[in-house]
C-alpha cells in the first residue's frame, strides 16, 4: 500500500521532500507496487520537445497489482459492488477472487479475438460490472482500453473508433437510465457501418430488448465467456506502454485521444486516492461519476482497487427513481467516502430538503467533489445536510490529462475553505502566469494555471497526434504544461480554480469543445455560420448558448428551425452538447482576419457592455444589433 499522510506537518514535510527531491519521493512510493523488474530510470523529462518518461524499464502488469498482490490478504473482501438503475433489481457484489476470475476468462475471450498487446479495444457499455471487467482485462493482456461515454451518438463513437482504429468493440443491447432504455446496440451498429476496422463486437446482454444481429461480428459476451478458460497469464508491460486513450474535448473540432501510460498512472491514482479521501482498509467508497469519463477511470476503477478497496458502481441517476437515491445507497451499503460533481449536489438541492432530511447517514466520513468549480451554496448544503457537520470536503481539482487529482485537501488533514481546491498535492508543482507566460508570484494572485514539473500521471501524448499535444498543452506557454484553467491564488497561499480560459465549455461537469458543438450546428443545411458560448446557469454551472446564422428561414418556422438544429447536435455529438438557447441573427463579429469575437458574444450575454475597442472589427455594427436583439428574448 502506498504511504498515507495523517497530519498537516505530515503534508507539509511530504510535500516539501517531493519537491526537493521529486524522483526519490516517487521511487519511495513507486517500490510499494509490485513489478517483474525493476526501472533502469526514473523520471526523463522535457517540457519543450514535449516528453515525459517515468519507470523506464520497469516491468509489470497493472492487473497483478490489482489482484495477485491482493489475494492472499484480501481474496474474499468485496472489490466491487455494483448498484443498479432500478433499487428492486438486486446489487452484484464480487469479492477480488472473483472479480479477477472475471476478469482472466474475459481476457481469454479478447485473446479468442485475436486481441494483442498495443490493439486497441473500444468500450461502449452503460455502467455495468462488465465495463469494469472489459477495462481489466484489456490491462491483462497489454491492449489498449478506449472507452466512450454511453451517452455519445453513433457518429461520435464511430469518430473515436476510427481514430483510435480499435479491432473489437464491446457494448450492450441496452441500458437502463432513469425511467429510461438507451438503445446502444442500435447505436454501435450505426456507427460500426463505418468502422472496417472492428472485426468482433461483443455484446453483453444487460435489457434483453429485441436488437438486430449480424453472425458475422456480433458475439454475446456470455456466450464467448463460457468458451472462455479461466487462466489467463498476464502480459509483461513496460511501465511507458500504454495503458488506455480517453477522448476528450477540446478547442478544436476534433476529439483528443488523451493517452495514459501504465507505471506512472498506476502509481499516481493509487496514491492520490489513499491519501485525499484518507482511505482505510475495510471503508466503502463510493464514486458516482461514470467511468466513461476520467474520474471513474481513475476513482471508480484504477485508484480504488489498486488500494485494495471495496468500490461501488452505480448504474443510475441520482433523481431515479426518487432523488433520495444517493442517499439510499450510502445508507445501504454503509459508504465512507462519497464523490460526486457539483452539478448533481446542485441539482439535488433544487429539489427540495425533503429528500434528505430524513437521511442520517452515520458512515459517512469523507465527501468529495470534482469536474468544475463549485459555489459557496452548494459546498454549504453538501457540507450541513449531507456530511451532517462532520465531514470534510475534498474539491478536487484535475483533468483528463493529469490522470489524477492535482489540487485537493487531503480529507481532514489540510483545512478547507468553501469554493477553494486548497492545496497542490505532493509532487504537484503549480505556476500561474499572466497572458504574457510572466510568472506571477506570491499569494493574491490571479492568472493562467500552468504546472512546471511532470508528475507520474501526466498524459504521455495524444493518441496518433504528439504535434498537437505539443502545442495545446505545451505551445501557449514555453516549458510549462498549460492546464486552460483560470486560478486565484489568495492571501492564505489557497487555490480556488476560476474556470476554463480556452474554448472549451463545462456543462454539468462534461467537457465540450466549442468548435466542436459549431461544426455539428453548421452541419444544418440552413445553417451558415455559428458562434458557440458558455453562460451561467444554475443547475448545469454552464449552459450552451449558440449564435446561429442562417442562409433563410422559412416564415414562422424559427422554433422548429431551433429545434431541428438542436436535435442535429444530440446526433452528431451527443444531448449533452444540445444548445440551451439559441439566437438567429444576421452575421458575427469577425476580426479582419475572419476570427469570430467570442469574447464580444460572451460579454453580450453577461450584459457587460464594455467590448473594447470594436472600431477595427470587420463588421463592427453587427455588434449592437446583437445586443438590441438578445434584449429582446
Ligand atoms: C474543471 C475532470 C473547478 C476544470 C476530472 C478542468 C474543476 C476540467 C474541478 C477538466 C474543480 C475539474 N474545481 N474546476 N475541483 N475539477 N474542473 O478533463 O475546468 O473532464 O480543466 O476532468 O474540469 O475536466 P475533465
Amino acid at each position: 500500500m502506498v504511504p498515507k499522510i495523517t497530519s498537516l506537518s505530515g503534508y507539509l514535510h511530504e510535500y516539501q521532500r517531493s519537491i526537493a527531491n521529486p524522483t526519490g519521493f516517487w521511487a519511495n512510493i513507486a517500490e510499494t507496487f509490485f513489478w517483474r523488474k525493476k526501472w533502469d530510470n526514473i523520471l526523463s523529462w522535457d517540457f519543450h520537445k514535449p516528453k515525459v518518461e517515468w519507470f523506464k524499464g520497469g516491468k509489470l502488469n497493472i492487473t497483478e497489482n490489482i489482484f495477485e498482490r491482493h489475494l492472499f490478504q484480501r481474496g474474499e473482501q468485496t472489490a466491487l459492488i455494483w448498484e443498479p438503475n432500478n433499487p428492486n433489481e438486486a446489487t452484484r457484489k464480487y469479492t477480488y477472487e472473483e472479480l479477477f476470475l472475471e476478469v482472466k476468462s474475459f481476457a481469454n475471450v479478447l485473446r479468442n479475438h485475436a486481441v494483442k498487446k498495443g490493439d486497441r479495444v473500444a468500450i461502449y457499455l452503460p455502467m455495468v460490472p462488465e465495463l469494469t471487467i472489459a477495462m481489466l482485462a484489456c490491462a491483462r493482456i497489454g491492449a489498449i482500453h478506449s472507452v466512450i461515454f454511453a451517452g455519445f451518438s453513433s457518429n461520435a463513437l464511430a469518430e473515436r473508433i476510427q481514430d483510435a482504429e480499435a479491432k473489437v468493440l464491446i457494448t450492450s443491447d441496452g441500458g437502463f437510465r432513469g425511467d429510461k432504455i438507451i438503445n446502444l446496440k442500435d447505436t454501435a451498429d450505426e456507427a460500426l457501418a463505418k468502422c472496417p476496422t472492428v472485426d468482433s463486437n461483443i455484446v453483453v446482454k444487460r435489457t434483453s430488448q429485441n436488437i438486430q444481429w449480424n453472425n458475422k461480428i456480433d458475439f454475446w459476451w456470455h456466450d464467448e465467456m463460457d468458451k472462455a478458460c479461466e487462466d489467463a497469464p498476464s502480459e509483461v508491460m513496460d511501465a511507458e506502454d500504454p495503458l488506455f486513450i480517453l477522448y476528450t474535448s477540446g478547442s478544436t473540432g476534433q476529439p483528443k485521444g488523451v493517452l495514459h501510460t501504465i507505471g506512472g498512472y498506476m502509481i499516481y491514482t493509487a496514491y492520490t486516492f489513499r491519501n485525499v479521501f484518507q482511505y482505510s482498509s475495510g471503508d466503502v467508497y463510493f464514486c458516482a461519476a461514470d467511468i466513461g469519463w476520467i474520474t471513474g477511470h481513475s476513482y471508480i476503477v484504477y485508484g480504488p482497487l489498486l488500494e485494495g478497496a471495496t468500490t461501488v458502481m452505480f448504474e443510475g441517476t441520482p433523481l431515479y427513481p426518487t432523488p433520495s437515491r444517493y442517499w439510499e445507497i450510502i445508507n445501504k451499503h454503509e459508504v465512507n467516502q462519497f464523490y460526486t460533481s457539483p452539478t448533481a449536489l446542485r441539482s439535488l438541492m433544487s429539489k427540495g430538503q425533503e429528500w434528505i432530511e430524513k437521511f442520517n447517514m452515520p458512515s459517512l466520513r469523507v465527501l468529495g467533489t470534482v469536474g468544475e468549480p463549485i459555489n459557496e451554496e452548494a459546498w454549504h448544503w453538501y457540507h450541513d445536510h449531507v456530511g451532517g457537520n462532520k465531514c470534510p470536503i475534498v474539491d478536487t481539482w484535475w483533468q483528463t490529462e493529469t490522470g489524477g487529482m492535482m489540487i485537493s485537501p487531503l480529507a481532514g488533514v489540510i483545512p478547507t475553505k468553501p469554493a477553494f481546491a486548497t492545496l497542490p498535492l505532493p509532487g504537484i508543482q503549480p505556476l500561474i502566469v499572466d497572458n504574457e507566460g510572466d510568472k506571477l508570484c506570491g499569494n493574491s494572485v490571479e492568472g493562467n494555471l500552468c504546472i512546471k514539473f511532470p508528475w507520474p500521471g501526466i498524459a504521455r501524448t495524444l493518441w496518433n497526434n504528439h504535434d498537437r499535444y505539443s502545442d495545446v498543452y505545451f505551445g501557449k506557454y514555453k516549458g510549462l504544461f498549460y492546464t486552460g484553467d483560470g486560478v486565484r491564488r489568495d492571501e492564505d497561499g489557497y487555490y480556488r480554480i476560476l474556470g476554463r480560459m480556452d474554448d472549451v465549455i463545462n456543462v454539468s461537469g462534461h467537457r465540450l469543445g466549442t468548435a466542436e458543438i459549431e461544426n455539428a450546428i453548421n452541419e444544418h443545411p440552413l445553417v451558415t455560420e455559428s458562434a458557440v458560448i458558455g453562460y451561467k446557469h444554475e443547475i448545469k454551472g454552464k449552459a450552451i448558448f449558440a449564435f446561429v446564422v442562417c442562409n433563410h428561414i422559412p416564415e414562422g418556422a424559427d422554433d422548429e428551425l431551433k429545434n431541428s438544429i438542436g436535435k442535429g447536435v444530440s446526433m452528431m455529438i451527443s444531448a449533452i452538447a444540445r444548445p440551451d438557447k439559441i439566437l438567429f441573427v444576421e452575421g458575427l463579429p469577425k476580426t479582419r482576419s475572419g476570427k469570430i469575437m467570442r469574447r464580444i458574444l460572451r460579454k453580450i450575454v453577461e450584459n457587460n457592455g464594455d467590448y473594447g475597442d470594436i472600431s477595427t472589427l470587420l463588421n463592427p455594427d453587427i455588434v449592437e444589433q446583437i445586443e438590441i436583439q438578445y434584449k429582446d428574448i
